[in-house]
């Protein structure tokens, strides 16, 4: 199966999903492309260094959100893009783009959905005081970080926590659960009910 990955910064999630496929955790898949919304985004340097087809699109030359989204959308179309992994894509993204790769685009959120979504979950997080929470990777629909859930994990919080130290005992599972979640789909083992994703045994 061919991936895309879509990022906006650091890329370490990217990276996991990268070596993951590397160690052959991930099997089936090859990242076909990186795209980033920001030129100088860390992942797309990675991505660049390793020899991968990665790709700025500047946000500036589009006068819609739904135009950049089409321009994207094409460039998936014409590398036969299966699943696009959103890692830490910092953009919301359009109806015409869920619409064209319905039930194939996934995204990793820190925290145990649908509690905190949006931005900075894990200080929502320590600010409302839970003592449990984690990270999510689901499918995308129309409402931010809300579509059917394929994995969650969940990590303690400790009461000398801070957004980093909270944020860095979280990515840990960010970077296994997001190729675990990549592999059981590009292996056909995920079906979606509703909003069940049920993972199928083999
Ligand atoms: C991660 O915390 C992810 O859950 C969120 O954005 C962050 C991206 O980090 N969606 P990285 O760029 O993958 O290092």
């Amino acid at each position: 199966k061919r991936l895309a990955v879509l990022l906006s910064g650091r890329g370490s999630n990217f990276k996991a999903i990268y070596k993951a496929i590397q160690d052959g955790n991930i099997t089936n898949a090859e990242i076909a492309i990186v795209i980033s919304n920001k030129a100088d985004a860390k992942g797309l340097l990675f991505a660049r260094d390793v020899g991968l087809d990665a790709r700025f699109i500047d946000p500036a030359s589009f006068s819609s959100r739904e135009d950049f989204d089409k321009h994207v959308v094409n460039i998936l179309n014409s590398k036969q893009i299966d699943l696009v992994c959103l890692a830490g894509f910092m953009r919301l993204i359009t109806s015409y783009f869920i619409n064209a790769y319905k039930d194939k685009i996934i995204n990793i959120h820190p925290s145990l959905l649908p509690s905190f979504p949006g931005l900075n979950a894990q200080k929502q997080a320590l600010e409302y005081g839970v003592k449990i929470t984690g990270c999510t990777v689901h499918f995308v629909d129309e409402k931010v970080d809300h579509g059917p859930i394929i994995l969650q994990r969940a990590v303690p919080v400790f009461d000398d926590d801070d957004v980093e130290s909270l944020s860095e005992r979280i990515l840990k599972e960010e970077h296994k659960i997001y190729p675990e979640a990549i592999n059981l789909i590009v292996n056909d083992k995920v079906e979606i009910k509703g909003r069940r994703v049920i993972v199928k045994k083999s």
